[in-house]
Formats: C-alpha cells, structure tokens, sequence
C-alpha cells in the first residue's frame, strides 16, 4: 500500500500512533485549541501538558457547563486486571470532568461483557476486579454521590440498545470500522454504544451532551456510536457523544505498545513500593551513552519515559517544578542516575498515599457496585 494508506485503529490491541495530525484530519478528530480550553473552569493537569490532544464537540459540554446545564460524563473499564498507569489516566479525566459542574453527572460501566469477549474472563472474576479497579477510582477522587456504576452483563436497557442498534449495523459496515473480528467484539461494540447513550435514555432523564473521555485507539467506538446516535435521533432523540483523546503513552520500557507479557513496562497503582521503584529505577531514559557526554549535551527530556510519561504525563502536578527539571535535564546539570530518585521520591509519595486511600475505599466499592447509586 501507498504512504496515503488509512490508518486503522485497533481497540482491542495495542495500537500505536505515529503521527497525530494526520490521525485527527483522517477521522475529522479537532484539535483542543487554547481557544477552547481557555473556556473550561480550570484546565487539567492533562490538558495543560497537551496529553488530551483533541476532541469531538467539547464544545457542547462547555457551553453546557456555561450555561449551567446537565450533561453527563460517561466512561467504562474493561476489567481485565488492577489499575495501572493506563487505566489511571481515563479516570482522572473521568474525575475531572466530572468535577467541572455541579450539573454533571457520571455514568461508569463495569464492562465485563466485553472482558469475557475480548479476554475470556469469567464475570464473577470481572466482578472482583471491577471491585478493586473502583477502589482505585474512588482514592483517585470520584465522588461516589456522583455516578451510576453497573455491569454490562446486567444492565437490561444497555442491551436492549445494543438489539436495537444491531438492526441497523451491516457486518460491512462493522468490517471497515474494525477490520474482520470475532463476533463476540462486534457485540461489545454495540454495547458499547448502549452504553455511551445509556445516560440519554429516558429514566436518567433524557437526552444531553454527553462526554466520552478516550485514549485516541477508541474513536472507532465513538465513531461508530455518533453514527448510530444520529440514526435513531429521532425515536429517542439523542445527541451525538462528545468526546477528548488522550495520546497513547509509552510503557516503562519505553515501548510504544503496553504488553501483559512485559511486566518491567507496566506500574501497577497497587503494586508493592519496592517492585515500583524498581521499575522506575529501570524505566527507559533521555541519557547520553556516557555521563562525560550527558554533561556535555544534556539529556534528552522529550525522549525520557521518566521525565515525559512518569513526571509530566502523571505525577508532578507543579508547571514550574517541571519546567525547572527540564531544563536541568537539557543543560547536563543532572544525570539520569539521580534525576531517577529524585523521580522516584515523587511517585513513590504519590503511590504510598494512594495506597493508604484506597485500602479504605473497600466498603465503599462494594455498596456502590451493589447499589450502582448512593444517595
Ligand atoms: N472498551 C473500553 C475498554 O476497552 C471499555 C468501555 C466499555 C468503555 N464501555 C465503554 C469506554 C463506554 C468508554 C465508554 O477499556
Ligand atoms: Fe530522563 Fe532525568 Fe535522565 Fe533527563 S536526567 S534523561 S529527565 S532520567
């Protein structure tokens, strides 16, 4: 194929982007101009740091919020195993819009249909993960006064959705969304459009902006539910989703793919302090072959796992701290080998802490995955 060849995003795999323009021009994804942001009520850790990349009609959740009008945040985890740093960045953004107006209200599915189609988990293991995952989001800070948590697999009028929209869906049209694929994921696809118009239908209170916080390999999802969302305008009047992307970050190890099958690559939020630092000991560097040479040049702080995934992507809230690292990184002024505990002091802080807060969020977890809402 040609170098004009179409890029295919692959949700179930470990997609990788190369080039992010010619992703958003390919699939009519905008960019999250300064303009915009400037107008939400305070910009993200994320989105100062240009992780949130784009966006489709967030414009409609901040006029929402201007307004003072509900909209919903909707998002699901696929509960495939414990929290990571993955998984950490969709709740946060999750968090955060959330938080943004009074008016908002948060839609969370436990997506463990998709768990069993995609991986072959059971749905009582899915159900003990979706426990502890929700733990994490809850010492992460999601008000538990604020969401509607459910399961896929028990979660009536999501399915009933998901029958109606296959009315409509050709296996062509699946095809060239997905490629050729197991039924089983073209189902989860449907009901992950059930999902993300879950909070329009009627006894949640009817249509509204809804906004989908994604990493960019699940725009075929949106894609597919925007389409669906305006072909069934009419009998249940709903608004197409709005969503933001996040770009996809590196493992530990550097690797642009995440992968189960390389442990060193992935930090888990509740793994033991001591395996944690390890791998921030080894995480892939900007460092120059010899400490003479990283003197000399400085390293490289755009290429560094540690400075651009670990620190700005996820734990050094502080703009100016971070900028005062970048530039003792650029000038040689620090080597990797200290820059790396001095990292670590931050994250493993932030772990520790994190720890602490969600070994008490059990009870809590387990009535709101009961219960799906507290009142
Ligand atoms: N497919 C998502 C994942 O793999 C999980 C998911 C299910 C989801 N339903 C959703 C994400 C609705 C956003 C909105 O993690
Ligand atoms: Fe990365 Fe720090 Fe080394 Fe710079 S000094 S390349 S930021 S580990």
């Amino acid at each position: 194929m040609s170098s004009e060849e179409a890029l295919v995003l692959d949700p179930w795999g470990t997609s990788h982007v190369k080039d992010y323009d010619r992703l958003m021009k390919q699939f009519g994804i905008e960019p999250l101009t300064q303009e915009l942001a400037k107008r939400l009520p305070y910009q993200h850790r994320l989105i100062r740091r240009r992780v949130i990349f784009g966006h489709r009609d967030l414009g409609n959740i901040i006029q929402a919020i201007e307004n003072g009008n509900e909209y919903a945040v909707m998002t699901g985890i696929k509960p495939s195993g414990e929290f990571h740093l993955g998984t950490k960045l969709t709740s946060e953004e999750f968090i955060y819009f959330l938080s943004l107006s009074p008016r908002a209200r948060g839609f969370f599915a436990i997506a463990d249909l998709e768990a069993y189609a995609d991986n072959k988990i059971p749905l009582e293991e899915s159900y003990r993960i979706a426990l502890s995952n929700l733990m994490d989001m809850l010492a992460l800070g999601l008000d538990p006064k604020r969401v509607y948590v459910y399961r896929q697999s028990e979660e009536i009028p999501v399915l009933h959705l998901a029958f109606i929209f296959s009315r409509s869906v050709t296996y062509n049209t699946l095809e060239a969304i997905y490629g050729p694929r197991p039924f089983g994921l073209y189902l989860s696809a449907l009901v992950q459009a059930g999902d993300i118009l879950n909070p329009q239908l009627p006894h949640h209170g009817g249509p509204k902006p809804t906004l989908v916080p994604v990493g960019a390999d699940q725009d075929p999802h949106i894609r597919l539910t925007r389409d669906l969302a305006t072909k069934y305008s009419e009998e249940f009047g709903f608004v197409p989703p709005a969503a933001t992307y996040h770009r996809l970050l590196r493992d530990l190890t550097g690797q642009e793919k995440m992968s189960k099958r390389n442990p060193m690559g992935i930090l888990y939020l509740n793994e033991p302090l001591e395996s944690a630092k390890a791998k921030v000991m080894n995480a892939f560097t900007g460092g120059r072959a010899t400490a003479e040479e990283q003197r000399r040049l400085g390293g490289e702080p755009e290429k560094c796992v540690v400075f651009a995934e670990l620190l700005s992507a996820h734990f050094l809230e502080d703009d100016k701290l971070l900028e005062e690292w970048y530039w003792d990184c650029k000038t040689g002024r620090i080597l990797c080998g200290e820059c790396k505990a001095r990292a670590w002091e931050v994250i493993g802080s932030w772990l520790k802490a994190h720890q602490e807060k969600r070994s008490r969020m059990r009870d809590l977890a387990d009535r709101l995955l009961k219960e799906k809402t507290l009142k």
